[in-house]
C-alpha cells in the first residue's frame, strides 16, 4: 500500500471524501511491465483509456511511451489534450454515427469498425480511406458475462464467416484495410485464455495478406482477491512470442506490428478509493458499516458483483491503541445512495469500525472514477496523484453543487 495511515487522514482532511488517490510510481511500473511483455521491436502497447481518463495519468502514460485506444470522440478529445498525436490514437468504435466517424476522420485518426453496416457507412463517407475491422474470434473470456466481448453472445465484432462480405465492401469503396483487432473480454488471470484467443485471431489475419498491424486485444487481469495469483506475464510473453513468430513465418508482410490494448492492468493497482465511515448499525442481525462510497462513486461491486479488498483505518492513527485494536467482525459495507442494492461488500470480515474511521478500497484505479455518476445528485469525487517524490497533487476537483446545475438552460 502506497499510503500510510497518517497520509490517509491528512489527504482526506485536505481534500474530503470520497477521494481517488493514485500512485505515479505504480502507474509507471505497470506501463513498463506491459511494454516488456514482448521482446519484439514491432510490438506496441495501446493503453485502453476507458479504464481511466484522468488527464494527468494520460500524460504519464504518454511519457512512458504508450499509445492509446479511444472508444468515443470524448476520449479522443481528452487524449489529444494530453498530447497524444493522431497517429498514436486508435478509435475502436461501436455503433457510431456518421458524424462521430467524421470527427475522427477530420483528425486523421484511424477507426476500427465492428460490423458490416458500419464498414459500409465508413466507405460512403470516406471512400479510399484507411480502415481497421474488429473481428469476433468466436470465444470470449472475462470476470463477468457483462464484460465478455467475444463469442456467440456479444454485440462486438464481425464474424469470420463474414470475411467475404468485408472484402466486397472494401473493394466497393476502394478502402485500405490496414489492421484488424479483437478484444475477447476483460480480466483473465490465466494466460491460456489469451493465447487461445490469439490463435483463433491469427487465422483471421491470414485472410488479409497486407495488414500493417494486428491488435490482439486487452483484458489482462489483476488480482482483486487476496487468494488470487498474479497473471504470469513472463509465461504469457513467452507463449505469445512463440505464437506470433509462427504467424510471421507464414505471413507475407514481415513488418507487421502487433498491438495489445490493456486498460485495467495499467491503472487498477495504482489507485485506491478513500471514504469515511458515517454510521455503524445493527439491523435484524446484520452489522451495516455506512460509508460515503455509494455506487455512484464505485459502480463495480453493484454492476458486476465485483470483489474489492477494503480496510478500515481507525481514526487517531499512529501509536494510538484504538488503531492497534484488531477486533474483527463480519459486516456489510454500504454506501449512501437511496437504493438497497447499494452494497460495496456483503458479509465481509473487517476491522470493527466506528464513525469517523476511514475506509480504503484497493485496486480502484480502473473503471472507478470513469464509471462514477451524479446519481442522487451526489458530487463525483476529487482525484489526487502521489508523485514520484511522494508529494500529493490534486488532479481533478470534486464536483460542486453549481456543477450539478450547469447544463440547465438559463
Ligand atoms: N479494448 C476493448 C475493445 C475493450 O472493450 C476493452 C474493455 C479493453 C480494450 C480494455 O480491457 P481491460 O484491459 O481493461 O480489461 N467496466 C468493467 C470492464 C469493462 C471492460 C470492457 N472492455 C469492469 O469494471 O470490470
Amino acid at each position: 500500500m502506497f499510503l500510510s495511515n497518517d497520509m490517509i487522514f491528512s489527504l482526506t482532511k485536505k481534500y474530503g471524501t470520497p477521494l481517488y488517490v493514485y500512485s505515479e510510481q505504480i502507474l509507471r511500473e505497470r506501463c513498463r511491465e506491459m511494454k516488456n511483455l514482448l521482446p519484439n521491436k514491432s510490438f506496441k502497447v495501446n493503453y485502453s483509456a476507458k479504464a481511466n481518463t484522468n488527464l494527468e495519468l494520460l500524460k504519464i502514460i504518454k511519457e512512458e511511451g504508450l499509445d492509446v485506444d479511444a472508444m468515443s470522440p470524448g476520449e479522443i478529445y481528452i487524449e489529444q489534450l494530453a498530447g497524444f498525436e493522431s497517429k498514436q490514437i486508435f478509435f475502436i468504435s461501436n455503433n457510431i454515427s456518421a458524424e462521430e466517424m467524421r470527427f475522427a476522420i477530420d483528425r486523421d485518426i484511424l477507426i476500427s469498425v465492428d460490423s458490416l453496416s458500419q464498414l459500409e457507412m465508413y466507405g460512403q463517407i470516406n471512400s479510399g480511406g484507411k480502415i481497421a475491422v474488429r473481428f469476433n474470434p468466436g470465444k470470449g473470456a472475462g470476470h463477468h458475462e457483462k464484460v465478455i466481448t467475444a463469442g456467440k453472445k456479444t454485440k462486438f465484432g464481425v464474424q469470420k464467416e463474414q470475411i467475404p462480405q468485408v472484402k466486397d465492401i472494401i473493394r466497393k469503396y476502394n478502402l485500405k484495410l490496414v489492421g484488424i483487432n479483437q478484444h475477447i473480454g476483460s480480466l483473465f488471470l490465466d494466460w491460456r485464455d489469451y493465447i487461445d484467443g490469439v490463435c483463433s485471431f491469427i487465422e483471421i489475419a491470414k485472410e488479409f495478406p497486407d495488414l500493417s498491424f494486428i491488435d490482439i486485444g486487452g483484458g489482462f487481469g489483476v488480482p482483486y482477491k487476496p487468494d488470487e495469483s498474479r497473471l504470469d506475464l513472463n509465461r504469457l510473453g513467452k507463449e505469445l512470442d512463440i505464437v506470433l513468430k509462427g504467424f510471421l513465418e507464414e505471413y507475407p508482410n514481415k513488418d507487421i506490428i502487433f498491438k495489445i490494448e490493456p486498460g485495467r492492468y495499467i491503472v487498477a493497482e495504482c489507485g485506491v478509493l478513500l471514504g469515511s465511515i458515517n454510521s455503524v448499525k445493527n439491523s435484524f442481525g446484520t452489522t451495516y458499516v455506512g460509508t460515503d462510497i455509494g455506487f455512484n462513486v464505485l459502480a463495480r461491486p453493484v454492476m458486476y458483483d465485483s470483489y474489492h479488498e477494503m480496510e478500515i483505518v481507525k481514526r487517531n492513527t499512529g501509536n494510538d491503541d484504538k488503531n492497534n485494536n484488531d477486533t474483527r467482525l463480519t459486516a456489510t459495507i454500504v454506501g449512501n445512495i437511496c437504493e438497497s442494492g447499494d452494497i460495496l461488500a456483503r458479509d465481509r470480515e473487517i476491522k470493527a469500525a466506528d464513525v469517523g474511521d476511514k475506509l480504503v478500497i484497493f485496486n480502484a484505479g480502473a473503471y472507478g472514477y470513469v464509471m462514477s455518476s451524479n446519481y442522487n445528485c451526489r458530487l463525483r469525487p476529487a482525484e489526487v496523484l502521489i508523485d514520484l517524490n511522494g508529494e500529493a497533487r490534486l488532479i481533478r476537483k470534486r464536483d460542486t453543487l453549481e456543477s450539478l446545475a450547469q447544463n440547465f438552460p438559463t
